[in-house]
């Protein structure tokens, strides 16, 4: 068939090539001409899944049985009595779903609750590209530099009445800590928000899964201010570094069963069920315990360390940078260098990375791809560029009581200073 008839013959809409692809393909072509590159465009974990859930997996993996469409009730009652004991929030375990990965309950949910999408924007690369298949409307809100990319209650009610709709139905996604900057909500700001979509009846999808690695390990759920409006979504592959296991899962308030029953129909008629031995041990992650908070303690530690290393220096050098309260991402905003900048010919944030990377080898996503106009001078850094491994053995050897001692950055993420160091050379040469 020819392709003129192939692309008639499409039935998807709004996809197009990742700019995260262009940087991944530009990062190997210089590797191979021996560039040493630093790659901080990944947004996976460093750390290894943690060693209670490997030996899990290991002693489930004889379970060769599909389980039921919704998950395995164990699992389903351990992510239960988690979100009651983490976040104080009641669950019942019959509103609990398994899905492979939470992106693709993601998508389930936006292919089966009809309504607007609202996404404040910067946002998670895969939520406007999966609107944009099902065909929902999206609807953007811009946050600033100066509310720390959070939303803020008064932009949303702004944002509500323009729209002169109460009722419209809608989907509002709340990421925090967020995935590109590591941001998270207030109390009070969580408290006011919960309020507005109370009043205007919106769903909220929270997606909390970076909760755990909130570097003081205080995360908070909206689900607390709006229990009966919110779907908290999680799962294992930040907190527990087990991306590649593909396991999500999503908690709705009671008397969801009417966007649950066809959500598990559209799950029976595609990937059927999670795989059973990952579910399985997946029941260890969430029902936690000594080894599973230790080494949290750790991965949050040591991410909290290279996050104000960085920070420190990207600010020193004149960089706009928040310092983050959790995950492993930091969102730059390097506007206050748009002259010097244009005169190297770089006027936006996808010219601004390819040739960050041409010079200096450094990999990161530009502001664009998380939803942020395109002249905005503004990237994604991600902090994994280490041996997760290495560093986490180093920190289980220092007493909680204590910070990682200055210098562990030699030991074991020198890399990512250098890069931060290298970055800001780069950005202040004229
Ligand atoms: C903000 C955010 N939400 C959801 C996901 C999807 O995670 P998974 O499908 O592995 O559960 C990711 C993964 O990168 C993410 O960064």
């Amino acid at each position: 068939m020819n392709s003129k008839h192939a692309s008639i013959n499409l039935n998807i809409r709004g996809i197009t090539q990742s700019p995260t692809l262009a940087v991944n393909e530009l990062s190997k072509k210089l590797e191979k001409e021996g560039r040493r590159i630093y790659r901080m465009g990944l947004g996976q974990s460093p750390f290894p899944v943690p060693v209670t859930m490997v030996e899990m997996l290991r002693n489930h993996a004889h379970e060769k049985d599909y389980l039921n469409v919704r998950g395995l009730e164990s699992l389903r009652k351990a992510v239960a009595l988690f979100h009651q004991q983490k976040d104080n929030v009641l669950i019942n375990p019959d509103n609990v779903m398994i899905g492979p990965g939470s992106k693709e309950l993601m998508f389930i949910l936006q292919l089966v609750y009809y309504g607007d999408i609202i996404l404040p924007t910067p946002c998670w690369v895969s939520y406007v590209p999966q609107a944009k298949i099902i065909g929902r409307n999206i609807r953007l809100i811009q946050t600033t530099f100066e509310s720390r990319w959070k939303l803020t209650a008064s932009q949303l009610e702004d944002f509500l009445k323009s729209e002169n709709d109460m009722f419209k139905p809608r989907l509002i996604v709340l990421n925090y800590p967020s995935n590109p900057d590591g941001e998270t909500f207030g109390d009070e700001a969580l408290m006011e928000i919960a309020g507005i979509a109370r009043r205007h009846e919106m769903i909220i999808l929270s997606d909390e899964i970076y909760g755990q690695l909130n570097f003081e390990g205080k995360h908070t759920s909206i689900a607390r201010y709006y229990p009966e409006g919110t779907i908290i979504s999680s799962g294992i592959s930040k907190w527990c570094g087990a991306g590649g296991w593909r396991l999500g899962t999503f908690a709705f308030p009671a008397h969801f069963e009417w966007l649950i029953k066809p959500m598990a129909a559209v799950a029976s008629e595609t990937y059927t069920s999670v795989s059973a031995p990952v579910q399985y041990a997946a029941v260890s992650a969430f029902r936690g315990g000594i080894i599973i908070e230790r080494y949290l303690f750790n991965a949050r530690r040591i991410l909290q360390y290279i996050a104000r290393k960085c920070v420190a220096i990207l600010q020193k050098g004149g960089v706009r940078v928040h310092m983050p309260t959790g995950a492993f991402y930091l969102f730059v905003d390097c506007s206050d260098f748009r002259e010097t900048l244009e005169r190297r010919g770089i006027s936006d944030s996808a010219g601004f990375c390819r040739k960050l990377l041409e010079d200096t080898g450094i990999a990161i996503l530009p502001g664009s791809v998380f939803m942020r106009p395109a002249e905005e001078l503004s990237a994604r850094i991600s902090l994994v560029n280490f041996d997760g491994a290495k560093a986490l053995a180093m920190s289980e050897t220092i007493p909680i009581s204590e910070k990682l001692p200055d210098d562990f950055d030699r030991h074991c993420c020198s890399a990512v200073i250098e890069a931060m160091e290298r970055f800001v050379n780069w950005l202040q040469e004229s």
